[in-house]
Formats: C-alpha cells, structure tokens, sequence
C-alpha cells in the first residue's frame, strides 16, 4: 500500500518512522519543499519517492496525487490545511489524515474557536472581545480592569505568535498605554476583517491533549508538554516549541486522571461541535492546548487542527503499538479497530537550533551541521530532523529548530542522556537547546496543587468558570 505524507518537519519524520515500521509495510511517499534527510532514509527504504513541491499548493498536491496514487494521505502541518490540502485528497475519494480546510478554523480563527465554545457551552471556555477596530481594542485595554491576553485573532506568521503581551489590573497607567500601543503592531499582521482578540488572563500549568478522530471514534493519545520559551528557565521570545516531555503512562506528573478525562471530554466535544456547526465532519487530529486553571481547571488556550511540534516527539516514540496502521485505520473511518498501547516511561524531548532562532531567521539558515548519528543512537538518543535539508551531501540548516533528540525513560535520566548527545552534534554556527527541559518537574507539581486547590474549591460552591474581576467600568466584557 501506498501513503503519501505532505510536509518536511521532524513530526512529520516521526510519522514517517511510524509509517515505515508499520507491519502493514507502508511505500511511504512524501511532499516536501526541501529534502528532510530522516523522511527521505523512511522513502528510500520503503521503495518510496520523495517529491519537493510547495506543501501549501492545492496543485503541487493534486500533482502529486496523481503522480503517486496513493492509497491513504497524511497531513502533518497546519499551512496545508489551512490553504485545503486534506480536501483535495477526499476530492480524489482518497482517505486522509487531516481535517478539512472549513473545520481546520478551529485552528486558524480564535474568534471562530471562541465563538463555537461559547455557543456550544464548552467547558474550559474564557470571555473574549473581538475587534476589528485597534482604536476600539486600545480604548478597551485602557478601561478594563482585569487581567488580559492580547493576540492577533488569526494565526499569522506560522508558529511563535500567541500571546503578545498581557496585564495585571494593578499595573501602571504607563504599562497599560504601552500595551495598547501593541495593539497596532499585532493588528497589523493579521489579513482579516477582525483584528485582535482580547481574552481573560488566565495561568498555572499548560499541557496538550492531542485525539485522533474519524468522526467516529475518537483516540486519545498520552499528554505532553511544550517548553515555548526560547532560553533556559522559560525566558526570551516564543518559539514553536524548544522542547517537550510526555508520560509516564497517559498523564504527565502534574496533571490527574480526572483532569485528563476531563481534558478529553473538552476536546472530543469541540470536535462533535464543529461537525454540528460546519455540516463537515471533523477527522483527523484535534489537539487541546490546555492550561490548568482555578477558574476552570482544564482551560482551553487554543486548538491545533495537527499534531504539535516537538510534542509529537515527545508521544510517538512511545507508542508500542503499530501507529502507522492506527494512522490508516482513523483515515478510513475504522478508528474503532485501533488498539494504543504506550510504554510507561516518560520521553523528553529538545530541540537544537542555529542561534538567530526565532527572531532573526536569516542569521539560523545555511548553517552546515555534523553529526555523530551512531553515537547517539548508542547513548540511547532518537534523533529527528526538522528545518534542516540534505543539499549536495551536506545537512544545511533552514531556519527554524533543526534537529529534534528524544530519549525515553526517567526524566532526570533522559535530561543527563541528552545532555551527553547534544554534544556530538558540531556546527559552524552556535546552537541554542533547553537543557531545563525535563528537570524541575516538582516546581509544576507545586504549581498545579495550587490552582487545583482553587478550583475544587469553585467545584464546591458551585463557581467553576464563574470570572468575577475587579472593574471600574463594573466589567466590559
Ligand atoms: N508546539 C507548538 C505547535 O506545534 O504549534
């Protein structure tokens, strides 16, 4: 059987991996607009091809569709189905991976996810304002008392580009003028009509909830955890992601089972509601970029319409069960066959990228990477290749994060195991990596007991997802 895998990242070398170890014995096929060293070694020895094409171009897949005749399709990033790739495999009658361009807005447009919360009374929902007015958005940040998130309302930019700045209700007339002011810079990025989104602040711990659907059945996967922060300790500017942990078992340390079947229970409804909203049923993935909040506890921050990166790494690996086959199954609506098994160990995951990511993308391109591959792979390290290309024999760096290293079993084992591989990896340019990722869990338990605390008590008095703020305009929202 065929399978043709649309994009070039490490989730997308991950699932490739599954795809290729499959006992099915998948040909595995792939678009990419650069040649990802790790999925072309899965084509090569699956008898597949590699096609290079503009991953986002309804044609470059239609062409590729046709070149290849697969039996099943995969999409792994967002861009595509946003631009309607998926739906150009269903257009084929082709089982596929990924929802359809209309469903994946729950991704795309905040408002839009916002709105479908609210209307299908959601839990883990926070009040919002939507404008398409910067005046009106600064004149709100000016008068509002509480607490708030400000974000361009659609995702622009590709990954990095949340939360742009946020306030405490007690912060200075200045802060609030500054933060207002933002508000032309982040208006300024997004293309439609509805500028800025103006949510509750909310805090405690964040985890990802990713399920796999079909429209019929729906498959949770273990949870993860990103670290999104650039530089050691959760400072510096957003990234797409420097790293991420899963386990042990399906929950992570700090989160409960209730709080994962809750977690669960949140996100399959969002899904079943955008079916009911869209007359398009959702299949695919779904995942739950979840905060543990005292309002709520499980909050919703946003949806992804995908798989997570580098939290897809962080869960795969540990997946003992044939994912490839679990993949085909959800694409062919026969999700209800799948069996996942998971090895009790956590995994931790870090990124590696050339310095200059994320914010000087042109200073982390071209740079020429070397690696000592079977040492790692010794030591006990998987290596995954993301934003860096094979070009004439050498591994030559695009940008964003370039390698991916997973090591599975304890965490502070993993962290020292990492440690000890990043180190066989040289390049002619300084490469940044979190080496906090996986330490320091205790602090995130300590954190969650807190907000858990809170919120059993909102259980209690019958509050939960009740937001009461002080306001001296006695609330705006
Ligand atoms: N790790 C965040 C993302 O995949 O967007």
């Amino acid at each position: 059987m065929k399978v043709l895998l649309i994009g070039e990242g490490a989730r997308e070398h991950v699932l490739a991996e599954s795809l290729g170890n499959s006992s099915e014995s998948y040909r595995v096929y792939a678009l990419s607009s650069y040649i990802n060293p790790g999925i072309m070694e899965v084509v090569r020895k699956t008898g597949g091809e590699y096609l290079r094409g503009n991953v986002s171009s309804q044609e470059d897949v239609r062409e590729a569709i046709r070149t290849v005749g697969p039996d099943f399709g995969v999409v792994g990033p967002e861009d595509p189905l946003f631009h309607g790739v998926a739906d150009e495999f269903r257009k084929e009658g082709l089982p596929v991976i990924g929802p359809s361009k209309t469903c994946s807005q729950i991704e795309k447009s905040k408002v839009w996810m916002r709105e479908l919360m609210w209307k299908y009374q959601i839990d883990g929902r926070l009040r919002f304002r939507a404008f398409t007015s910067l005046e009106e958005a600064s004149k709100f940040i000016m008068e509002y008392g509480g607490s708030v998130a400000v974000k361009p309302s659609e995702q622009v930019g590709g990954k990095g580009v949340k939360v742009v700045a946020d306030l405490q209700a007690y912060l200075s007339k200045e802060k609030r003028s500054a933060l207002s002011r933002s508000v032309d810079e982040i208006g300024s990025l997004v293309k439609s009509e509805v500028k800025i989104i103006i949510e509750e602040k909310v805090d405690g711990p964040e985890y990802t909830l990713h399920v796999l659907t079909d429209g019929y059945s729906y498959l949770p996967l273990p949870l993860a955890q990103d670290y999104k922060h650039a530089y050691q300790d959760g400072i510096g500017p957003e990234t797409g992601g420097m790293g991420s942990i899963s386990g042990p078992g399906n929950l992570l340390p700090f989160i409960t089972r209730e709080e994962y079947e809750k977690t669960f229970e949140i996100v399959k409804r969002t899904a079943e509601s955008i079916s009911k909203e869209t007359g398009d049923t959702y299949r695919g993935f779904i995942s739950g970029q979840m905060m543990l909040t005292e309002l709520w506890g499980p909050t919703v921050i946003e949806f992804y319409s995908r798989m997570g990166d580098p939290e897809t790494s962080a869960i795969i690996p540990r997946i003992s069960s044939d994912f490839g086959r679990i993949l085909q199954l959800a694409a062919e609506g026969r999700l209800a066959k799948a069996m996942l098994e998971v090895v009790p160990e956590p995994a931790v995951v870090w990124a590696v990228a050339p310095l200059g990511y994320p914010l000087r993308r042109d200073l982390a391109s071209g740079k020429e990477f070397q690696l000592d591959l079977e040492r790692m792979r010794e030591k006990g390290c998987k290596v995954y290749f993301g934003s860096i290309a094979y070009e004439g024999g050498k591994l030559i760096s695009k940008g964003s994060r370039a390698l991916e290293l997973v090591s599975i079993g304890d965490f502070e084992e993993s962290s020292r195991r990492l440690e000890s591989c990043v180190k066989l990896i040289n390049s002619n340019t300084e490469l940044i990596y979190r080496t906090d990722i996986g330490r320091g869990i205790w602090e995130q338990q300590d954190k969650a007991e807190i907000v858990r605390y809170s919120y059993l008590n909102r259980v209690k008095r019958g509050t939960l997802g009740v937001s009461k703020d002080w306001s001296p305009n006695g609330g705006l929202w």
